[in-house]
Parts: C-alpha cells; sequence; structure tokens
C-alpha cells in the first residue's frame, strides 16, 4: 500500500478564517479523498501557527492572553473545516507539548552540526507576514505582501547559516523537478537561491510569546522555524514513538499559497538538510483569490467569509468553484455572477439534468430497471472510450494538482453523455417495442457513465455523488477504494434499479 502525506500550511491565529485559508484547505481535502479512494495509506494535515509576534500584538489589541486568543480562534479554524466537510487526519496546534518537544529537536540538530551561531540582528521585519526583509525587497518601501510599512529592528539574535545549504539546494532543486512546482515558482526560487542566501536570525527577545531557545531561554525562536516543523511534529518527529513520521515522512505535498513559498523552498529544506531529515517531494504553490477584482485586505475589509458564500449557495457548489474556476497555481477572481454561471451551467444543467433525465426516463420506460447490453453500437464504443480517456487524465491531472482539468475532463464526458441521449433518442425508441434492446442498452451505458462520473467527482462533492449513487442504485459508495477495480466500464451490475430522487442542485435565480 502506498502512504500519501498531503499537508495546508497552518494558519495564524490572530484572525477568523476566510477564503483564502478554505481554498487550500480544501484542495488538500480533496487531494486526502482521492487517494484514499485510490485505496492509499493517506495522511492529512492541518493546523494553527500561535506563536510569534503578530499574536503577542494581536492578542495585546484585544485586551485578551495570547493562549486565550489561540484558543478562541484556534476553534474558529475547526468549526469552519467541519463546515466544510474537512475531513484531516490530525490537527496541530503550535502550542501543544508534542509540538514543542519536536522543535526543541530540531533546534538541538542544527546546532549540533554547527550552524546555529550568535549574533546580533540589525534590519528589517514585517510582523503581518512574519518576515525579514532586505531594503532590495522592498516595494515603494514597504513590503511586497501587505504594502504596507515594515519595522526597523536591532537585537541579539541567534543566526542559521542558510548560507552553508545554498549550493546543496541549488544542485537539489535542479535534481527534482517536481520539488518545487508549478513550474514558474520553481525558476522564482531557484534564481533567488542562486542570487545568495543570507543566514537567517532565528531568534527573538523583544517579546516572550514563542518557544524558548532551548539553551537560552531568554530568547524565542522565530516563529517560522517554530511554525515549519509542525510537518513532522504531527508525525511524532523527535518523540519515542515516532511511527507516523517513519511511515508517512517525506510528505507528498506541502500546499501553501505563493507568498510563504521561500520560506517552504528555502528555509525549510536548508532546516531539514541541517538536521540530517529528508526533504519534503513537492512544495506546490497556488495563487491568490481576489474579491470582484480586488485585492482582499484588512484595510479594504473585503475578505470573502466563507461562512457566507455556503449559506447562500450550498457547500458543495462552493467546493467545486474553488477548485474549478481557477487553475491550481494561478491567481483568480472571485465573483458571486462567476459562481452563479457555474452552478447553474456545469451543476444544475450538465450534471443535474443528465441525472435527472437518465431517472426519469428509466423509471417511466423499464421501471427503473438497468440492463447491461448484449451488444454495442459504434456510438457505444466511442462513449466507452471518452469514459476510459477520462479517467485516465483526470488521474494525470490529479496527480499534478490540476484540479480545474480534472474537473475540466470530468465534465466534458458528462457532455458526452448529453451528446449521447440526444443521438440515441432513448425517447423515439420507446415507442417502438422492437427497439427494446436497444433502449435497455442506452439507458444502461448512460447510468454507468454517471456511476463513474459519481465516483471521479466523490472527492470534490462528497454528498452530491452519494446522492448521485442512491439515484443510480449502484452497491456500496461513490468513495469505497480502490478506484482501479471499480472504475471499470460494465461494473454497474444488471439489474440495478435507478430511482428518481430530488434534484441534485437548484438552479439559482
Ligand atoms: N502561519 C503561516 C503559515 C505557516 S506554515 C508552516 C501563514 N498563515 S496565514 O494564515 O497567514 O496564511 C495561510 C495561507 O492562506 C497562505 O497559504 C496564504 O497564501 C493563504 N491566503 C491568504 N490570502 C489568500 C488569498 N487572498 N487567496 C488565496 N490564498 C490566500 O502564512
Amino acid at each position: 500500500m502506498e502512504t500519501f502525506y498531503v499537508t495546508t500550511p497552518i494558519y495564524y491565529v490572530n484572525d477568523v478564517p476566510h477564503i483564502g485559508h478554505a481554498y487550500t484547505t480544501l484542495a488538500a481535502d480533496v487531494l486526502a479523498r482521492w487517494h484514499k479512494l485510490k485505496g492509499d495509506d493517506v495522511y492529512f494535515l492541518t493546523g494553527t501557527d500561535e506563536h510569534g509576534q503578530k499574536m503577542d500584538q494581536a492578542a495585546a489589541e484585544k485586551g485578551v492572553t495570547p493562549i486565550e486568543l489561540a484558543d478562541k480562534n484556534s476553534q474558529s479554524f475547526k468549526d469552519l473545516w467541519s463546515r466544510m466537510g474537512i475531513a484531516y487526519d490530525d490537527f496541530i496546534r503550535t502550542t501543544e507539548p508534542r509540538h514543542q518537544a519536536a522543535v526543541a529537536e530540531i533546534y538541538n540538530r542544527i546546532k549540533k552540526s554547527g550552524d546555529v551561531y550568535k549574533g546580533e540582528y540589525e534590519g528589517l521585519y514585517c510582523v503581518r507576514c512574519e518576515t525579514y526583509y532586505t531594503e532590495l525587497q522592498l516595494e515603494n518601501g514597504n513590503c511586497p505582501v501587505h504594502q504596507m510599512p515594515v519595522d526597523k529592528v536591532k537585537e541579539s539574535s541567534y543566526f542559521f547559516r542558510t548560507s552553508k545549504y545554498q549550493d546543496r539546494l541549488v544542485k537539489y532543486i535542479e535534481d527534482h523537478p517536481e520539488f518545487i512546482m508549478p513550474e514558474s515558482r520553481r525558476n522564482e526560487i531557484l534564481s533567488f537561491v542562486k542570487s545568495g542566501l543570507e543566514d537567517l536570525s532565528i531568534s527573538r527577545t523583544n517579546f516572550q510569546w514563542g518557544i524558548p531557545v532551548p539553551d537560552d531561554p531568554a530568547h524565542v525562536l522565530y516563529v517560522w522555524v517554530d511554525a515549519l516543523t509542525n510537518y513532522i511534529s504531527a508525525l511524532g518527529f523527535g518523540h519515542e514513538n515516532d511511527e507516523k513520521f517513519k511511515r508517512f515522512w517525506p510528505a507528498d505535498f506541502h500546499l501553501i499559497g505563493k507568498d510563504i513559498l521561500r520560506h517552504h523552498a528555502v528555509i525549510w529544506p536548508c532546516l531539514l538538510m541541517s538536521a540530517g531529515v529528508p526533504l519534503p517531494k513537492t512544495v506546490f504553490a497556488h495563487g491568490w483569490w481576489t474579491n470582484e477584482g480586488r485585492k482582499m485586505g484588512k484595510s479594504l475589509n473585503n475578505f470573502i467569509d466563507p461562512y457566507e458564500v455556503i449559506n447562500k449557495f450550498g457547500l458543495e457548489p462552493f467546493r467545486y468553484f474553488l477548485l474549478r474556476e481557477v487553475p491550481f497555481g494561478l491567481d483568480g477572481d472571485f465573483s458571486y455572477d462567476a459562481l452563479k454561471h457555474r452552478i447553474n451551467s456545469d451543476l444544475a444543467n450538465d450534471l443535474g439534468n443528465l441525472l435527472s433525465r437518465t431517472a426519469g426516463m428509466a423509471g417511466k420506460y423499464t421501471a427503473g430497471k438497468l440492463t447491461a447490453p448484449a451488444a454495442r453500437d459504434s456510438v457505444d464504443q466511442e462513449l466507452i472510450k471518452t469514459v476510459e480517456r477520462t479517467v485516465k487524465e483526470a488521474e494525470l491531472a490529479m496527480a499534478e494538482c490540476a484540479f480545474h482539468k480534472a474537473l475540466t475532463v470530468i465534465w466534458a464526458m458528462i457532455s458526452a453523455a448529453n451528446k449521447y441521449i440526444d443521438v440515441t433518442r432513448p425517447f423515439t425508441l420507446a415507442k417502438d417495442p422492437a427497439q427494446k434492446d436497444r433502449l435497455d442498452a442506452v439507458l444502461y451505458n448512460v447510468a454507468e457513465l454517471l456511476r463513474i462520473a459519481a465516483i471521479l467527482i466523490s472527492p470534490f462533492m462528497p454528498d452530491a455523488a452519494g446522492r448521485m449513487w442512491e439515484q443510480i442504485g449502484a452497491p456500496g459508495a461513490p468513495s469505497d477504494p480502490p478506484l482501479s477495480g471499480k472504475i471499470k466500464w460494465g461494473g454497474l451490475p444488471s439489474g440495478t434499479v435507478m430511482t428518481k430522487g430530488a434534484a441534485l442542485f437548484p438552479r439559482i435565480e
């Protein structure tokens, strides 16, 4: 059995979740469900990033302690995940003892490698992204991510010898084209690393909300060193029982947003090399969502609230839209018009109508009974070829996180089925008793295509896939593994009874 380990970033708990957080977590959920469907041994980790100066300041502004704020907001992330049907296997909080022990272990290892030294840090820091910047990296004197002023800091600090790993990292990226995806991001990181890596300040002294440096507790560890370690602390790294670490590390995918790529594709691999831990297989950076064309931000107060979208349009249309509308890796725009269009055209019209049309005809002409055909016409052969090609293409797309591509080919298959009905005209066949076998064949073929569609769709829209399955009358559940066995054409038992149910997706007016 193959293992599959996928992670999301751990989210800052200075605030409540918005669509950007929902996006990465949804992508990880779909990937995890896909691999469970394949029959893999899957581990899906998410969690919250609870230390650092930003948290310290946010708590002070709200007049609560950092841990009170962390407890409250960490729960609000968990609540959203449960509302969104996110089936994670573990939720890590960086304030948990299991995490702190692993961070101490990482620190001790990089120190043992001779990669930690004490010095003084003088430079620029953006508290919002908890990141150091050089003058050159600023845009109009502001943080390039937030477009807000940065702080000048000067303090005693421990440094990590990132510079020592520059050449090894370049070679690693060159030898492992799948390490950073998509390709454009890989090139960006490669040229950044080649331009020279500076040692990294890994401790702070001007606040206390963090994990103390093990051998100098007057310092707290830099929040990114703390946070990145979550990917292995959750697996038991540094603990006596590290069975999960042995089983699941290295991770198959770290899914992240493009703004935190350097942390994941530069700092993290250097720390791991220093600590003697293998590197993750792929760091995949997705793009950013804008809201009706505008960048989302605190100052505009225009973050899209996932609850609002879900309450208005339903959870699964939201899940579908996020992964269908924009290629994973590119920036995209969220608009209610685009969402409504997708719901009405792809979900209600193409898929929903195909199901209700087929179930309706089966009910009317054969009392729902589906009979596997003895013969195949050339249109049937063509339809079956389309299905087989779709399965292959969807698998390839999912292997590279190309969710939109997987959905596009699945929907092309659904359109092919709608056309197949138009061409084979079961409503005409039904008028002629001599055409009974042909009518049976057509109905069976469409139902079988719908069964395969339900399986392929199940990681994206598990509930809709289950409702399709029920109407088709197929045995088991669409998400039952393994994919390879049950996705083959002809898997629907002859004699299955299809029943028309409620509309799969109501139209939005
Ligand atoms: N705590 C760090 C991650 C540490 S991982 C070891 C962090 N947290 S965050 O809460 O600020 O952001 C988490 C994720 O949300 C990032 O991947 C970021 O790209 C994503 N998004 C924030 N705004 C976004 C959009 N507008 N659109 C898409 N994703 C966005 O960074």
